[in-house]
């Protein structure tokens, strides 16, 4: 091995989804590839806290760090969850759960990658969808709605993704996008970021969604100059369950997501596999596709 090969690695993962055995066999036998690796992980662990728990602790003794950012999964008030809170209150339990295991939250300082492609500010974010990635034709959320009903494609959000004590999702998007954009522009200016989100800062990677209406719960039209205005090395997401590298205005984009069994059975890449986000791959400029 090489002294290269020995420094860390910036890796990142997604809906893991431990709820089905085989994505949990998956997180059981992933492992960092130094005692270095930092490990981002883009939302949608599971619907329970006790298998967020487990999660996000057997990583937490593999990695160097673990960094989380909430996905619409962990937020579901789910009926098979021995936990009952609700919006607000249930997210501020994972942070509390997470903090107990020593893993950073968007609530905790953006931690700084000092190892190899670094020194980068690595930013976990929580800023929900707020319904603007509206179906062609649309012009409001209403209309939007009204044509996902006639689909019969509607996000199981809407019933169990509550935003107590906000009036609705878009309201409490709207607070994490102004606060979260406050905190970014609080990091110093000499440090480029690594973003990690569950969903995409810009559109374009919903564009390829098999039911374009579903982009509805894929993001929000407020952060669309985010990954120009932070000086953004790498944007990580997932929610789409569509793993690939776009790039846009130079800014690579990472889907990270491992997905459920019936989606990861069909590809060639081994299920499980963590992207390297930093350093970059040598030829990886040329492994993503223009959006
Ligand atoms: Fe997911
Ligand atoms: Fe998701």
């Amino acid at each position: 091995m090489t002294t290269a090969d020995r420094q860390g690695r910036l890796l990142a993962i997604s809906d893991l989804h431990i709820g089905y055995a085989e994505n949990r066999a998956l997180v059981e036998r992933m492992r960092p590839e130094t005692d270095d690796d930092w490990l981002l992980v883009a939302g949608d662990v599971a619907e329970t806290v006790a298998d967020i728990r487990w999660a996000l602790e057997t990583l937490g003794a593999r990695f160097r760090k673990v960094i989380w950012a909430p996905g619409n999964h962990e937020l579901w008030t789910h009926p098979s969850d021995a936990v009952t809170l609700r919006g607000v209150a249930r997210y501020e339990h994972l942070v509390e759960l997470c903090r107990e295991l020593g893993v950073t939250t968007p609530e905790d300082p953006y931690p700084v990658w000092e190892g190899p492609g670094g020194p980068v500010a690595v930013a976990p974010l929580f800023l929900l969808y707020d319904y603007s990635f509206l179906p062609a034709g649309c012009a409001t959320k209403e209309e939007g709605l009204a044509y996902a009903h006639g689909t019969g494609v509607v996000c199981t959000d809407e019933h169990l993704l509550h935003p107590d004590p906000y009036p609705s999702r878009e309201a409490w998007c709207r607070a994490r996008v102004a606060e979260t954009g406050r905190r970014l522009a609080e990091i110093p200016a000499e440090l480029p970021t690594v973003l990690v989100n569950h969903y995409p800062l810009d559109r374009h990677p919903t564009e390829v969604l098999w039911y374009p209406e579903f982009a509805m719960w894929c993001g929000t039209r407020l952060t669309a100059d985010w990954h120009r205005t932070h000086r953004v090395a790498a944007m990580v997401y997932g929610h789409l369950h569509i793993p690939r590298t776009t790039w846009l205005d130079g800014v690579r984009f990472e889907e990270v997501s491992v997905g459920y069994p019936r989606e990861w059975r069909k590809r060639s890449e081994p299920p499980g596999t963590l992207r390297r986000i930093l350093p970059m791959e040598v030829g990886s400029g040329d492994r993503g596709v223009a959006p």
